[in-house]
């Protein structure tokens, strides 16, 4: 496994694999590497020749007073997840050579970005699509592998590839989750043994919503706010619950097709995010998978 910082290196390296007809895989992430991100290196890992991952802790997602400084770090544990999981190779870049001060030009998808997450994080998913439009660049994969965890992501940049007629094929990948049913996360470690236990109130109230939408209830007001009551009830502070379109990320005003329902809370100084698809979406994607 090589370890790359140079964008130009790497890109000749992936030039020079594409001519010889290598098929490249591109899983980016911001390392603190968990089971979520296992998953997808393994996927990547069967479909492509090449496993390219990236490691980047990406300054231009953290708003000012988010935890950029406090964000898990550990380079050495990472570099060893990823050579087990078959990465060929790692880009690490520094944040200069993402950002040289010249840097002017942004990158953002409109409306999808100021919805749900983007509400309470202005600007975040813009550092997201500026930072992924520059590895797509750099790193020229065929396909690109993202967690369905961090579904809002996934939409934006599904539409970003298209708008810009980018070829990469994007792809969703199911949540990965700890045995209590927890999404497992980078930040889970900010939480504490009392507020891990809230935590589950989570996917528990999200689950609720996807089995009464299974029972054949389709309104989804109620539905949502029974969820809210439930993480409320458990001690979470309820940033927004809502059901949505999965392409539009539009509210819905009932359940007929493929829908959505996704959620943020504060849980101690551990901002969560989760979500399950429901109907259509549900039968489509199968179930998500456990991780132990
Ligand atoms: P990061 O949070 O490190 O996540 C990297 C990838 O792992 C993302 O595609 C995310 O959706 C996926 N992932 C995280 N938890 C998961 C889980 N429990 N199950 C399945 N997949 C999971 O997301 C980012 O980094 C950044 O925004 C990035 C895309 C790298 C741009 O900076």
């Amino acid at each position: 496994m090589r370890v790359l910082e140079a964008s130009r290196e790497m890109t000749k390296v992936s030039l020079d694999l594409r001519a010889k007809g290598e098929e490249i895989a591109l899983v980016p992430t911001m390392g603190a590497l968990h089971g979520g991100h296992v998953s997808l290196l393994e996927r990547a890992r069967g479909e492509n020749n090449v496993l390219v991952m990236s490691l980047f802790v990406n300054p231009t997602q953290f708003a000012p007073g988010e935890d950029y400084e406090a964000y898990p770090r550990d380079r050495a544990g990472d570099l060893g997840k990823a050579q087990e999981a078959g990465v060929d190779l790692v880009f690490a870049p520094t944040v200069e050579e993402m950002y040289p001060p010249r840097d002017k030009t942004p990158v953002r998808v409109d409306g999808l970005s100021e919805r749900l997450c983007g509400v309470f994080r202005p600007g975040h998913f813009q550092g997201v699509t500026a930072a992924v439009a520059k590895l797509f660049e750099i790193v020229r994969p065929h396909r690109a592998y993202f967690g369905k965890k961090d579904y809002q992501q996934w939409v934006i940049l599904r539409r970003m590839t298209q708008d810009l007629g980018m070829e990469v094929e994007v792809i969703g990948c199911p949540t990965v989750r700890d045995p209590d049913g927890l999404a497992t996360s980078s930040r889970n470690v900010y939480l504490s043994e009392v507020e891990r236990a809230q935590a589950r109130a989570l996917p528990r109230a999200l689950r609720g919503v996807q089995e009464a939408v299974r029972g054949g209830d389709s309104t989804p007001v109620p539905l949502v706010a029974e969820a809210r009551r439930l993480m409320k009830e458990a001690g979470l502070q309820v940033e927004y619950v809502a059901l949505v379109h999965p392409e539009t990320l539009e509210d819905l005003e009932k359940v007929e097709g493929p829908a959505v329902v996704l959620a943020a809370v504060w849980c101690g100084r551990a901002r969560l995010i989760d979500n399950m698809e429901l109907g259509e979406g549900e039968k489509e994607f199968g179930g998500d998978v456990l991780y132990e």
